[in-house]
């Protein structure tokens, strides 16, 4: 049939009747999104919430009308990566899944979409070192290099030894105005400097939690060189008229 075709007719039917399984370029890495069973992490590793969590998400699903149950998919695998040593484990999926009466598969899409899920066990305190613009140019590369040298010279992404660190960088966490910043499992600590980033580090190795915030001495994000507005008394009324008007 196609021999009776002319030639561009015929090469052009060829080309359609070709499938391509996929033009994306091969990924060099795909830790973020393929999950690969381990000893540690795969379905037989038993987990289910404590009967605290289990009465938690049972108040969290209530939030929600019951045909759309699985609106509660974030907040308990959040319950479940916090019962969880701060990780979302492939067992944490499936009994989410399961609780939600949810094909597994869009249970793992939204935990490999979410950074904020870590697939792979992290230290007991997870700093994450804001890089975004506003945070790079008041110095972050400085305060990741400081956090690094702190934890004996790791990298981001890495876990220290004794299991107690482990440090990434992150996109903006909404504290520009604070910047450069870091985050210690939920606290922000803002306005820093390599010496008050080398204190915040070396307090949570002593095992204490230093204070959040801002470690420059300002409340929130007030103007560090002082107020330039109603700095003083506000005037009364009619002071500037003129007293022919008076
Ligand atoms: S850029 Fe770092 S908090 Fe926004």
């Amino acid at each position: 049939m196609l021999s009776r075709l002319p030639k561009c007719l015929a090469t052009t039917s060829r080309a359609a009747q070709r499938r391509f399984i996929s033009t994306t370029p091969q990924r060099k890495s795909d830790a973020l999104f393929v999950h690969r069973d381990t000893t540690y992490n795969n379905p037989k590793v038993p987990f289910e919430f404590s009967p605290e969590n289990s009465k938690r998400a049972q108040e969290i699903i209530a939030r929600y009308p019951a045909q759309y149950k699985k609106a509660a998919v974030i907040p308990l695998l959040d319950l479940g990566q916090r019962q969880n040593k701060g990780w979302t484990s492939i067992s944490v999926m499936n009994y989410v899944a399961n609780l939600l009466e949810m094909p597994p598969m869009r249970v793992y899409e939204v935990a490999t979409f979410y950074t904020m899920f870590n697939r792979e066990p992290i230290g007991k305190n997870f700093v994450q070192v804001c890089t975004t613009t506003p945070c790079m140019l008041r110095g972050s590369t400085e305060i990741l290099n400081t956090v690094c040298q702190q934890l004996g010279g790791i990298k981001p992404g890495e876990t220290t030894k004794d299991g107690k660190f482990t440090v990434i960088e992150v996109e903006c966490q909404g504290a520009c105005s604070n910047a450069p910043m870091l985050v210690v499992g939920d606290d922000f600590y803002e306005d820093l400097t390599p010496e008050t980033t080398k204190k915040v580090i070396d307090a949570f190795a002593r095992g204490e939690k230093p204070k959040p915030g801002p470690q420059s001495g300002r409340h929130t994000s007030e103007n560090s060189a002082g107020f330039t507005a109603l700095t003083s008394k506000p005037y009364g009324p009619g002071e500037f008229c003129s007293p022919e008007f008076q």
